[in-house]
């Protein structure tokens, strides 16, 4: 019986995750699950229901009744909310920003972690994240932890925002990404850190292609991927 593996991809705003993982799904024909889309579906629920995010309780009842779908192959994810399609809508400066708050909210994370383990139950699957490797999948067969310069994340981000229609100056953007780590960190509950079995992986001076094949080159290493797919 073929295996598929688990792959998780943590690390901060920006490091690089969405795009790598993405090209690595489609690479490895396997799901990819981009998990901060669903906190930010969180997010954009409450703002649109007029439910300010400090009150905690009325956002985890919020989160346990929406559905959120991911549709679509890896390059071309779209993000429903109740059938609506918010694929744009999530990714606000704003929106960026709350979904970072609602993801300290413990009773949020709960209630989405559940629905990962679901989606990435049967392997098969890329998931980015931040708990990815710590909580999600304590298990998962190949662990990356991304990082990179906090410049240069936030000229990713900023080019990024501005590609995307969304003109924020430089020092927003800076200063966002900064809340954000900070935030993620340090949240009691499920912060941003890499488990001990994770492999770190600087990319700020690698290009997307650069990273993808570094992790191809441990997944394919990895005893299970090794046995199932002979090269
Ligand atoms: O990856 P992203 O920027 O789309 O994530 C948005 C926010 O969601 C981020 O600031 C932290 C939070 N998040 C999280 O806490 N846990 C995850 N597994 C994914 C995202």
């Amino acid at each position: 019986m073929v295996r598929k593996l688990i792959v998780a991809i943590d690390g901060p705003s920006a490091s690089g995750k969405s795009t790598t993982g993405k090209k690595l799904a489609k690479l490895l024909g396997y799901l990819y699950i981009d998990t901060g889309a669903m906190y930010r579906a969180v997010a954009l629920a409450a703002a649109r229901a007029g439910i300010p995010y400090e009150e905690h309780s009325r956002v985890v009842e919020l989160t346990e009744k929406i559905r959120i779908d991911l549709r679509g192959e890896a390059e071309q994810l779209k993000v429903f909310l109740d059938g609506l399609d918010i694929t744009d809508a999530i990714r606000t400066p704003e929106i960026s920003s709350a979904a970072s708050k609602v993801s300290a909210i413990p009773g949020v994370r709960q209630t989405l972690l559940k629905r990962q383990r679901e989606m990435g139950a049967d392997g098969g699957v890329v998931m980015d994240g931040r708990d990815i490797g710590t909580h999600v999948f304590p298990n998962a067969d190949v662990k990356f932890f991304l990082v990179a310069d906090l410049m240069q994340r936030a000229r990713r981000r900023n080019l990024e925002q501005a590609q995307q229609g969304h003109i924020v100056t430089f020092e927003q953007t800076l200063k966002e990404i900064e809340e954000r780590d900070k935030r993620d960190q340090s949240r009691a509950y499920a912060p941003l850190k890499p488990a001990v079995d994770s492999i770190i992986l600087d990319t700020s001076d690698l290009t997307p292609d650069q990273v993808v094949e570094l992790m191809l080159s441990h997944i394919k290493r990895h005893r299970e991927y090794a046995r199932c797919s002979p090269a």
